[in-house]
């Protein structure tokens, strides 16, 4: 069989190991044609491709980003995109197309099958926030930086009795956040999902301090947002799904702490560091789980599927289903565990 294969949205560590596992079941065991769209959703309306094969693979398991390149394009914001998706597939000969992303990549595969495209979703994102899977490949990865860069955070914050505000990534979800600010032992974890008070987090750093010489780290995700009417934050330019551009919350709240607290306050935006690097174990396993049931969803003609992790199996879920709703983060986790560190 022709088979396409694409990387949507922001990269993520693992990406090339579901690609390889991909390639490497396809060409060896189904006996298939692998053909790499370049730069996502992008690369399939303007009829840009790659040949993929285990020689092309060779190398990239360990490999961050992915060979194919990525974007944020939406087809159905492009004019004629969708003719244009088409047109590609039925004069490339391709019969079939994994699609790998998050929430809007799959929104657009989800979309596509609907109008008769076979396809098959593979779940990617840092951040972890898709339902339909208990975990995206790529998250593993970056709470293990963000962790390592809150321990380093944290000796240089006590060197100085300072507090500082560590940022990391995550729009819609803190699971990024929660996990490596108990990993990090973070004095305060900041959400998208519990608006925070300003006042009240000065106080527990107040009182925090007030109890001796401490430096506390605050770890926040670039999608917390204050208290109505607690803080104001600038608006930002949006992309072609509509999200706006995130990205300086935590020199808000560093600037905040310090007048409200007279705390010297750093801050440390971690951003794409997050993303970039060698994936952990766990994500390279879980990557080549998702490939291979990814190649093998498409020979038992399971379109409009995604793989997915559901305790130990990886199962498969109604597209649909995989973009209907946002994963937020467990409340009891962030109430009952992270909580206790704080202040
Ligand atoms: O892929 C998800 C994500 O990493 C979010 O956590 C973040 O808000 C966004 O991508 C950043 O996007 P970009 O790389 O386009 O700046």
């Amino acid at each position: 069989m022709r088979v396409g294969v694409l990387t949507g949205g922001g990269d993520c560590p693992g990406l090339n190991a579901v690609i390889r596992a991909i390639v490497r079941k396809g060409e060896r065991i189904h006996g298939d044609e692998l053909v790499g769209f370049l730069d996502g959703w992008r690369g399939v309306v303007e009829g840009r491709t790659t040949p993929l094969d285990v020689e092309v693979m060779r190398g990239t398991l360990p490999r961050g980003g992915t060979v194919i390149g990525t974007s944020r394009t939406n087809p159905y914001k492009v004019d004629g995109g969708v003719e244009a998706c088409r047109a590609t597939l039925s004069d490339l000969g391709i019969e079939a197309l994994i699609a790998i992303g998050g929430e809007d990549t799959l929104g657009v595969a989800s979309k596509l099958h609907q109008e008769g495209v076979r396809v098959v979703g593979v779940p990617k994102t840092i951040d972890n926030d898709l339902s339909a899977t208990d975990v995206t490949f790529g998250f593993h990865t970056a709470v293990q930086i963000a962790t390592d860069a809150i321990d380093r955070l944290h000796t240089t914050a006590e060197s100085h009795d300072r507090v500082i505000v560590c940022e990391v990534m995550g729009r819609h979800a803190g699971h990024i956040a929660l996990y490596a600010g108990i990993a990090g032992g973070a004095s305060m974890i900041l959400v998208p999902e519990e608006p925070f008070d300003i006042d009240e987090v000065c106080a527990r750093l107040k009182a925090r301090h007030e109890k001796g010489r401490f430096a506390s780290i605050v770890v926040v995700a670039e999608g917390a947002q204050p208290k109505e009417g607690s803080l104001v934050l600038q608006d930002a330019e949006v992309d072609a799904f509509g999200h706006v551009k995130l990205g300086g919350i935590a020199k808000v709240l560093a600037d905040e702490i310090e007048a409200r607290t007279g705390f010297e306050t750093r801050m440390t935006i971690l951003g794409h560091v997050q993303r970039g690097g060698t994936p952990t174990a766990f994500d390279r396993v879980l990557s080549t789980r998702f490939g291979i049931a990814a190649i093998d969803a498409v020979h038992d003609g399971a379109f409009g599927q995604m793989v997915s992790s559901k305790g130990d199996a990886i199962v498969r879920v109604p597209l649909a289903d995989a973009v209907g709703e946002l994963k937020t983060m467990d409340p009891s986790l962030y109430h009952e565990v992270a909580e206790v560190f704080f202040g």
